[in-house]
């Protein structure tokens, strides 16, 4: 098992100073606020597990795993508002606590903010990173505008979902350990093989939030339960219990899924048992577990000892087991 928590520690204090001595605090506070609110730290121990296990001490990939951590956040704060959501890590969302234009611009400065992490390496290693986060921000972009044009569109096919997951959400993670290997020096094709078993992770990771957003239990989750549903959003869980469908369930679908209020609790429950009875939840978990085997098949590509590719396969384990 890898030890997180050593990871963990060590950019728990890095990412504590960032924008603390910035004002004004109408700015600064938000992006203070969501960065101290928890979260799991995922990319970020990412890029330094990477950085480790191709050889080089991780405290070298910490500027690295600070920019992707305050990316992810910058893409939060922004993501809350799109999908007006009420609740992140068990607190008021950003443009909640303050308001619109404040979750805009303080989303803004994180963004550039994260850039300047990159800052502190030498131009070569710069500009590995510069051009990799750049190449994945923009598809970030694109992933949530797909995923917002999804809400409005019927007839969204699976592999449209899958590359909708994969922009806004996989990238990040195959990049997150990508920047790592890159940080360590690791050769051209250990660094693609390790962004792909990111990104392969990455779709598990999307679908398992997709099944949490609906399933989840409100009280551990951190998140508004049936958010998704209520926003319309074109999930595998929705997409594949259409597809399910009889007749009458597909009639009932389509009407809750034309709905457009917030508040329709029942709405969330008649969908989630169609999301049931149509066998779309044993669907996704089986696609959780098919996405996370695709990312240890990538393993294989890859020159690191056999030790480290274990630990990597039981990291992934622990993301299909997780309810937060
Ligand atoms: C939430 O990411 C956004 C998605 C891509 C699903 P996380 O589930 O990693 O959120 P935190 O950072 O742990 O709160
Ligand atoms: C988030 O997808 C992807 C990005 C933030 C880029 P979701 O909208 O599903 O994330 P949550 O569920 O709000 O965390
Ligand atoms: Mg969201
Ligand atoms: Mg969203
Ligand atoms: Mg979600």
């Amino acid at each position: 098992m890898i030890a997180l928590d050593h990871y963990r520690q060590a950019f728990m204090e890095h990412l504590e100073a960032v924008a603390q001595d910035r004002q004004p605090d109408n700015l600064y506070d938000p992006v203070r606020y969501i960065l101290t609110l928890g979260g799991k730290r995922l990319r970020p121990l990412l890029t330094l597990v990477s950085c480790d296990f191709f050889g080089t001490p991780f405290k070298e990939a910490m500027d690295a795993a600070v920019a992707v951590e305050v990316f992810h956040n910058f893409s939060l704060v922004h993501d809350d508002i799109m999908d007006q959501a009420p609740l992140r890590r068990g607190k008021a969302t950003v443009h909640t606590k303050w308001d619109l234009n404040t979750g805009i611009l303080s989303g803004d400065a994180m963004l550039i903010l994260a850039y300047r992490y990159f800052e502190n390496y030498p131009p070569e290693v710069f500009q590995k990173l510069a051009k990799l986060f750049s190449q994945t921000a923009l598809e970030v972009c694109e992933g949530q505008q797909y995923d917002i044009d999804f809400e409005t569109r019927q007839d969204v096919q699976l592999q449209e979902y899958i590359t909708m997951i994969e922009y806004k959400t996989a990238v990040l993670l195959g990049a997150a350990m990508k920047m790592g290997a890159q940080v360590a020096r690791a050769s051209d094709s250990c660094c693609e093989a390790i962004y792909e078993f990111g990104k392969n992770l990455g779709i598990a990771f999307q679908l398992q939030d997709d099944y949490l957003d609906a399933f989840g239990d409100p009280e551990t989750f951190g998140k508004q339960v049936g958010g998704d549903i209520l926003t319309n959003k074109k999930t595998f869980l929705y997409i594949q219990a259409l597809a399910n469908s009889n007749e009458q369930q597909a009639e009932q679908l389509l009407a809750h899924y034309a709905i457009t209020d917030m508040e329709d609790a029942q709405k969330v429950t008649e969908v989630k048992a169609l999301f049931e009875a149509t066998g779309a939840v044993s669907a996704i978990k089986q696609e959780i577990a098919r996405y996370t085997e695709m990312a240890n098949n990538e393993l294989d590509r890859i020159q690191l000892a056999d030790e480290k590719k274990e630990a990597l396969r039981q990291f992934g384990a622990l993301l299909m087991k997780r309810s937060v």
